[in-house]
């Protein structure tokens, strides 16, 4: 069923992205409603909807049928909050969003693989630890920049999800006082854009926890572009820390992303635990 909602979703992301004439800062797509094509659960479906319509970002909506599938066509803007998350000091990475759909698919995959907790690092406007709160996962979104903080609190609050927003470093962030027992952090940032400084850093922070040290997952963004991947290639470009760290690679699912958009390439989210 992941396999070929990941592939309806990756269509219609195509077909969207080949006859979009809009000229939205930021555009991405959810099902209006369930379908064999997009086997989700309605309650599900209502609150990624609810998480677009209460999300300052998109200014704009409207319906449209796209490869044989309605959707609705969020159109927004992030520039205000682009230029404010790389304003700070020990910033890894600026803020863009991935896909409110494939936060779902991604928090999914984290629900199946058997996870507690979900700990998004980075989390821009908290889009995968609320679609992990919906799962009924206990949810944990860290991100440096107050401003997107304070939006994931209001959207927090007007949906009745509470991701547990908070406004920190995640290189300094003590990750104890959140007593994880089976937790999976995603990691928000390419490798090569500084991505790789919030892995690290995390990495050793969960090694200095011994009771979850063995039992905890990691997700990282990967790319396909050749031209980022330059001289490390392997695993969208998390080759090295892959092996350097030792960990195991469960999974790979490729999902729509706002870089990606007008790409026809998407963007590997892979999927690894410790050994
Ligand atoms: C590429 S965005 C990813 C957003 C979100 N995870 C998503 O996929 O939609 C990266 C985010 O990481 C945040 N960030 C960068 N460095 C950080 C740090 N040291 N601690 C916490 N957040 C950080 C940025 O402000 C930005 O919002």
């Amino acid at each position: 069923m992941l396999d070929d909602l990941v592939k309806n979703l990756v269509l219609v992301k195509r077909e969207f992205a080949n006859n979009y004439t809009g000229s939205a800062h930021i555009q991405e797509v959810i099902p209006v409603s369930t379908s064999i094509q997009f086997p989700i659960d309605t309650n599900h479906l209502e609150m990624l909807h609810d998480f677009a319509q209460r999300n300052p970002i998109y200014f704009n909506s409207f319906e449209e049928k796209i490869a044989g599938t309605t959707c609705v066509v969020y159109e927004g803007d992030i520039n205000e909050y682009w230029l404010n998350s790389i304003k700070h000091g020990s910033s890894c990475q600026p803020f863009y969003p991935t896909w409110i759909m494939s936060a779902y698919v991604m928090a999914l995959v984290a629900k199946k693989l058997g996870y507690r907790e979900l700990v998004d690092i980075g989390s821009g406007d908290g889009r995968i630890a609320f679609c992990g709160k919906i799962l009924e996962l206990i949810s944990y979104s860290i991100e440096i920049d107050n401003v997107l903080v304070e939006l994931q609190e209001k959207i927090s609050k007007s949906t009745n999800q509470n991701f547990n927003p908070k406004c920190k470093d995640a290189l300094e962030f003590d990750y104890t006082q959140l007593q994880l027992t089976h937790p999976i952090f995603f990691i928000g940032g390419l490798s090569q854009m500084g991505g790789d400084l919030l892995a690290t850093s995390i990495i050793d922070k969960i090694n200095g926890i011994s009771n979850i040290s063995h039992n905890t997952g990691l997700v990282f963004a990967g790319t396909n572009s050749k031209k980022q991947l330059s001289n490390n290639i392997s695993h969208g470009g998390w080759g090295s820390i892959i092996k350097k760290y030792n960990l195991n690679i469960v999974d790979t699912v490729s999902l729509p992303t706002i870089w990606t958009f007008d790409q026809t390439i998407e963007t590997p989210y892979i999927y690894t635990k410790f050994n």
